[in-house]
């Protein structure tokens, strides 16, 4: 199989249940009486899936995906108040808007997402919907309705700005969020937009659950592909009562900084060189890298890798062949076959190390040990393996836009040096 179609595949197994949720099966028939009258007198209400249950009964329907659209907005508003459009949300709530527009979730409809969408397997209807459902999760951002035909409550323009302000805020024009906060000054009379309903499900972790967790796949070797929600539940993180908005929305802030942004990553790891004691003419040294504040398995997702060096120089800061240790932090599955090859990432609270210990060969200097984050490191190699298949110009240019992109995030953690 391409690795177009292996995602495909892939994403069709993993996603497809999530997003558009199948008929409830039809009534079962029962011949034997009795059977018949034990069905009767069970509960109507199936019993609610792993999802529901996290959710809850608000969350599970405020994440209904796709969202349901969003009808006429009330009279009287201003065509501000009606706009699904984050730059009129911005006119009044214009920090916000500052911060979600340097986020990754502004970008969630990426050349990379979006290339795939073109052209292939994931331009049919029931695809394109699927992975629609969060990257671009409202009705009027769909082109199409899950039947095929075109959407008439479709805008393009919307659809292009990726994961905006509504798709976690508004429903049938009604606005949502967490509480007001205490100090807040006294909001303008009448509230637009007809007010807001206070949720204090917005300040809870499972809120972020329904994009950042497959529910509906055990996965390779029992754990799901994306398992963000369930890694953070497990962790001590959790038991002290830090959720992922604790973490990535600081003081409420929009920025949703992750694993690109190397600031983030080094508030949450921390790396040392350590020489340890040697025989003469030996070296024994060790990085090691320990996971202090991820609340989650440092990286969370499939498709980064972390890279740890350490190796030998020369009084010129010239490497010493043969010196050179490795070692990768990163969960790998063969999508093929759908099996987990190897997860070497890091639990919360856990450490890892990597020894170098060898003669010291003549010349030698010092120790060196680097840590490098390569966030996009799958998408690169499957952005390369795409492109020479695709036709459509427009594919092609968003796709290797995509893979300049994917081949540019890479950046070095931390470096540390030690003399011999
Ligand atoms: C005409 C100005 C205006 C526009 C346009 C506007 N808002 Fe508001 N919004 C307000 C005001 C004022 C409040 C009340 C703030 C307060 O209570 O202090 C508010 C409250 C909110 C809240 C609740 C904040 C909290 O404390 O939980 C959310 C969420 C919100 N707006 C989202 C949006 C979104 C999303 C859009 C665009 C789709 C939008 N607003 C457009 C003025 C506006
Ligand atoms: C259940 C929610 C969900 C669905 C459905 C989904 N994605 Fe994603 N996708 C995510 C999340 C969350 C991330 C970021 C993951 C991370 O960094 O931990 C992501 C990241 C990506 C990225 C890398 C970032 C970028 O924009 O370049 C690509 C590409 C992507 N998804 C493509 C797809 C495609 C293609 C589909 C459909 C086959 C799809 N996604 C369906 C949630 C989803
Ligand atoms: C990924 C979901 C998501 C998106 C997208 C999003 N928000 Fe929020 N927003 C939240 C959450 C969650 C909170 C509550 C954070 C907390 O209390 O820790 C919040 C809080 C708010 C608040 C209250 C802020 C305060 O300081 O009291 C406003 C206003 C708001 N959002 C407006 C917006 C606007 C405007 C946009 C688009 C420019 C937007 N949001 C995009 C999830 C989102
Ligand atoms: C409606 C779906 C959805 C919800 C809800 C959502 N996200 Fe995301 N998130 C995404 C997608 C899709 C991406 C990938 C965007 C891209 O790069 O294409 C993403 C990306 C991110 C990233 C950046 C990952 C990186 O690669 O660095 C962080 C951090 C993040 N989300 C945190 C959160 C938090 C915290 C919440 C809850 C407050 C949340 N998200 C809620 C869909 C969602
Ligand atoms: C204790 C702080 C903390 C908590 C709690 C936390 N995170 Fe993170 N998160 C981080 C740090 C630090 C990084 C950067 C290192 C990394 O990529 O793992 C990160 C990275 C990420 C990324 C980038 C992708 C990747 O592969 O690492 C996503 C997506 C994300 N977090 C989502 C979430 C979600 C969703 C939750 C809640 C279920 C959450 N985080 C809870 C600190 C936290």
């Amino acid at each position: 199989m391409d690795t177009l179609l292996r995602i495909a595949a892939l994403m069709a197994l993993l996603c497809l249940p999530a997003c558009e949720r199948p008929e409830p099966p039809d009534a079962v028939v029962a011949t034997d009486p009795a059977r018949a009258s034990a069905i009767a007198s069970e509960p109507s209400e199936p019993e609610p899936d792993e999802r529901t249950r996290t959710l809850g009964p608000f969350l599970a329907e405020h994440w209904q995906l796709p969202i349901a659209p969003q009808g006429p907005a009330p009279e009287g508003w201003s065509e501000a108040e009606a706009s699904l459009d984050p730059a009129l949300c911005g006119g009044c709530h214009p920090l916000q808007y500052a911060d979600w527009s340097t986020s990754l979730h502004a970008a969630a409809f990426s050349p990379g997402f979006s290339g795939q969408l073109l052209e292939g397997s994931l331009a049919e209807p029931a695809a394109l919907r699927s992975c629609q459902t969060c990257h671009t999760p409202l009705a009027e951002q769909q082109p199409v309705l899950a039947s095929g035909e075109p959407s008439p409550h479709y805008d393009p323009a919307l659809r292009e700005q990726g994961l905006v302000c509504a798709g976690c805020h508004v429903r049938a024009h009604q606005r949502r969020g967490p509480p007001r906060r205490a100090d807040a000054t006294a909001a303008p009379e009448p509230v637009p937009h007809g007010g807001f309903e206070a949720r204090a499900e917005f300040q809870q972790s499972r809120f972020c659950a329904p994009c950042h967790q497959f529910f509906d796949s055990e996965g390779p070797n029992g754990k799901p592909v994306e398992n963000t929600f369930a890694e953070w539940q497990a962790s001590p993180h959790a038991a002290r009562g830090e959720t992922c908005q604790s973490c990535h929305m600081p003081d409420r802030r929009h920025l949703w900084r992750g694993i690109h942004d190397p600031e983030m990553v080094r508030g949450g790891v921390e790396t040392a060189l350590h020489r340890l004691d040697a025989e003469p003419g030996h070296v024994r040294a060790a990085l090691v890298l320990a996971s202090v504040g991820v609340g989650h398995r440092f990286p969370t997702y499939v498709t980064p890798q972390v890279v740890l060096e350490i190796w030998l120089e020369d009084a010129s800061e010239r490497r010493m062949p043969g010196t050179r240790r490795r070692a990768v932090i990163a969960r790998e599955i063969d999508f093929g076959s759908f099996t987990e090859i190897s997860d070497t990432r890091v639990a919360p609270g856990e450490s890892v190390k990597l020894e170098l210990d060898r003669p010291i060969p003549p010349g030698a200097a010092r120790v060196v040990a680097r840590v490098t984050v390569d966030p996009d490191h799958f998408y690169r190699n499957m952005f390369e393996g795409l492109l020479p298949t695709l036709d459509d110009p427009e594919a092609r240019a968003r796709i290797s836009e995509a893979h300049r992109r994917a081949s540019t995030s890479t950046y070095v953690l931390a470096e540390h040096t030690a003399p011999l």
